[in-house]
């Protein structure tokens, strides 16, 4: 295979859900359509609940699939999926966050009784930002749903995106009778628990043929013929064009704990979804088939034996080839280092990747030199675009308890900020750090960290802010601007800070004040995200 077509035949991409929606369950299914588990529920049934990294090596010890803690990998339809993996719970979504700048696509889970939740509208803010194109499953169909026009509807005027149905239910919950799939005219009668995962499917003429009348209950079957003559009416057909500039996303509806609609969604979705994007680089763009390696730092991992404070830094091969052991520059630093491979770190051989391509994630042993964002070359200079700090939503000041230890303190929180694990503010008015988080577990992580790690006991007291903004002159060749710029920072010198790269930021203490400082300073920009 050239390198063109290998690069070509990648798919990365990662699920974005609220908790419950039901991704452990279509990712396990996903597995098993790709022949990576023998067994769908094995992972389940053998975990009692969620799985967690250690069981996905186990799982990989077992059936021989490429696992890293970041990527699933596996073969499906002459494509090769990478499944960006994050995590479950919500107060780590900003690794989830991060996960999203290294894939060229998302898959959104909805439940569909209860439509778009919390966490998925953060998570699709990320999306919105980078243009990700987006595929819906409305998922739990099995269930007692909300009329399905309602909910694209809301996915429209809550995720801001266009929906194209690309199938819509026959009946929900107890009467859930199939799909019916506007790609090729089939319908799909719904059967819990198919074995195959390709349920019953028969041909029709169109939402009128007489035969849909001979197998559907006709109440649920009016219900979706004066649906499908809404959708039609109102709603676009399916515009690749449109999907991959992240304007409008497909849907589609099954029900994943009866295996019902998911295989369908996986080669559908294999058919459109993009092959590795290019990325924006500060020197130009960077086209996934160059030939030369490049890469980008999107999540850095502590190891799991902290006494030797490694690291695994986690990259998304943006262009070429990399062969294990190659040597590349390391362009913040200038330096040249040689790639060792990611599941070296994990004690299993047979996992030891010897080249991967645009779209693959690898994992590359960390001794301390990597930050997120940071760009790794063949040859030539590039930076590519910063990922994003994520306004924090917990704040807390951290004391030292024990004085003599200063250095270590430091040390630590300035790798675990490095590290993504939190960020670190110095105000602008005293000496005590100010931490910040997306999900307030990370807390504990972090304290647990720095006393085990890094040796040095510290008190947090939470700080009455309500959110950090990033704060910037709207335009940086206005004088004006700058004035007002100035003139904020007299102010409000008491709720500024720094960010760990010298940025300014505001520490804001409520809402309101919020909204006062952007009615009063209107030629500053009071920003969520950050790029550095
Ligand atoms: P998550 O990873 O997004 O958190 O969701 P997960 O797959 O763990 O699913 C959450 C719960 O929803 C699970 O039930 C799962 O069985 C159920 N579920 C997933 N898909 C469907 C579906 O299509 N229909 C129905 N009816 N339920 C679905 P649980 O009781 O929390 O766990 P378990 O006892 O089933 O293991």
């Amino acid at each position: 295979m050239t390198l063109e077509e290998e690069i070509l035949r990648r798919r990365t991409f990662a699920i974005v859900s609220h908790p419950d929606a039901g991704k452990t369950t279509i990712t396990e299914k996903f597995l098993w359509f790709g022949g990576a588990i023998r067994e769908a529920g094995h992972v389940r049934a053998k975990t009692g609940k969620k799985f967690t990294t250690s069981d996905w090596m186990k799982i990989e010890q077992q059936r021989g699939i490429s696992v890293s803690s970041s990527v699933l990998s596996f073969p499906y339809s002459g494509c090769q999926i990478n499944l960006v993996d994050t995590p479950g719970h919500q107060d780590f979504s900003e690794d989830t966050y991060r996960a999203l700048t290294a894939v060229d696509s998302a898959l959104v889970l909805i439940d569909s009784a209860k439509g778009v939740e919390l966490q998925t509208m953060k998570l699709m803010e990320v999306c919105r930002l980078r243009k990700t194109p987006i595929t819906v499953f409305m998922n739990k169909m099995d269930r007692d749903a909300l009329d399905p026009l309602a909910l694209m509807d809301e996915v429209e005027r809550v995720l801001g995106v266009q929906c194209a149905p690309r199938t819509l239910p026959i009946g929900n919950g107890k009467a859930f009778q199939g799909v019916y799939s506007f790609i090729d005219d089939t319908v799909h009668l719904f059967q819990p628990e198919s074995d195959t995962g390709e349920g019953d499917i028969r041909k029709v003429t169109g939402i009128d043929d007489p035969k849909l009348d001979e197998w559907f209950d006709a109440k649920y079957l009016k219900e979706f013929r004066d649906q499908a003559e809404l959708a039609m009416g109102a709603m676009p057909p399916f515009d690749r064009e449109k999907y991959l500039r992240g304007d409008q996303a497909p849907v589609y509806f099954g029900s994943g704990i009866s295996n019902f609609g998911v295989k369908h969604l996986l080669d559908s979705f294999v058919a459109v979804a993009p092959s590795p994007m290019p990325r924006h680089a500060r020197e130009r763009e960077v086209a996934a088939t160059e030939e030369k390696f490049t890469g980008f730092v999107f999540k850095i991992q502590a190891n799991t034996d902290p006494k030797h404070r490694d690291r695994v830094a986690f990259v998304r091969v943006c262009s070429g080839k990399f062969t294990r052991g190659e040597r590349v520059v390391h362009v913040r630093t200038g330096r040249q280092v040689r790639l060792a491979a990611p599941t070296a770190m994990m004690a299993n051989d047979r996992a030891i990747l010897e080249e991967a391509f645009a779209g693959d994630i690898i994992g590359i042993h960390d001794p301390g030199l990597y930050s997120i964002s940071d760009t790794l070359s063949e040859t030539e200079t590039l930076n590519f675009d910063g990922i994003p700090d994520f306004a924090p939503e917990h704040f807390s000041k951290v004391y030292l308890t024990d004085p003599l230890k200063s250095k270590q303190l430091q040390q630590g929180l300035r790798q675990l900020s490095e590290e993504g694990a939190t960020q670190l503010f110095y105000p602008l008015s005293g000496p005590i750090p100010v931490l910040g988080v997306v999900g307030v577990l990370q807390f504990d992580v972090i304290k647990f960290r720095i006393e085990e790690e890094y040796g040095a006991k510290c008190r947090f007291e939470g700080a009455s802010i309500w959110q950090a903004r990033w704060v910037v002159a709207d335009n940086a060749a206005d004088a004006e601007a700058l004035q007002d710029l100035a003139a904020f920072r007299a102010e409000h010198l008491f709720d500024l800070a720094q960010d760990k790269k010298g940025n300014l930021v505001y520490l804001c203490p409520n809402e309101f004040r919020l909204q006062t400082v952007e009615k009063n300073y209107p030629k500053l920009r009071f920003d969520k995200f950050h790029v550095a």
